[in-house]
């Protein structure tokens, strides 16, 4: 299964890529402006220390400015993934840009139907977003392996980014279910890290370590 990190923050990227532990990036208008760096810049200081992909994503609605956002996202960057809104137009230009060869990555999708249409488009990624769903009292999950079943079923090659991750739990089940990537905050990786019996057994381990040299003096 495939790291992204949900966010355009570098100090956390570098950290966590330090450990080998991202695949990818994944960036949207709210996380640019939580960097508090200008658009184009911090993607390219991004790209300067992630080779995998680094999804960007522009505002535009409609086919002909998606692709023109497009044409110019593709070169801040030697692996920049276009996030397309998911709509008619959406799909439209997903599917000019899949023939001419560009990434792209579906934002914004709710059902296991608009991601069958994504598919169908060619796209190289869809994003459900599962968090946004629990928000709502849907399962955020569940839609997860529907998609995963319909892909399996008529073998798509679009890959399934489970995003809007809140919890190691929506990580956990994505991985569960096969889904290809799970983009998630650096705050989510790092609770990854953490179990109360870990550091309660270290620190057992620590004190026994002090008394058993006691001993032998
Ligand atoms: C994914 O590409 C989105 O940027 C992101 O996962 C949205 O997450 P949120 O619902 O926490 O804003």
């Amino acid at each position: 299964m495939k790291f992204f990190l949900d966010t355009a923050e570098v100090d956390k990227i570098k950290r966590f890529a330090d450990l080998g532990l991202v695949d990818g990036i994944t960036t949207n208008p709210t996380l640019i402006m939580k960097s508090g760096k200008e658009h184009k810049s911090v993607i390219q200081e991004i790209d300067k220390i992630i080779d995998g992909p680094i999804s960007v994503e522009g505002i535009a609605t409609n086919a002909e400015d998606i692709i023109k956002e497009a044409e110019e996202f593709i070169n801040w960057g030697k692996n920049i993934v276009v996030k397309v809104p998911m709509s008619e137009e959406g799909i439209k230009a997903v599917k000019l840009l899949s023939k001419r060869g560009i990434k792209t990555n579906v934002t914004l999708v709710f059902s296991a139907a608009q991601a069958l249409l994504v598919a169908k488009a060619g796209a190289t990624y869809v994003s459900p977003f599962v968090g946004r769903l629990d928000d709502v009292s849907f399962d955020g999950i569940e839609i997860i392996a529907q998609i995963k079943q319909i892909y399996e079923n008529y073998g798509f090659k679009t890959q399934i980014l489970v995003a809007s991750v809140r919890s190691p739990l929506h990580v956990i089940a994505a991985a569960e279910l096969g889904a290809h990537v799970c983009t998630m905050p650096p705050e989510v990786l790092e609770k990854m890290f953490k179990h109360p019996f870990t550091d309660a057994g270290l620190e057992i381990f620590r004190k026994d370590w002090d008394k058993a040299n006691k001993i032998k003096k």
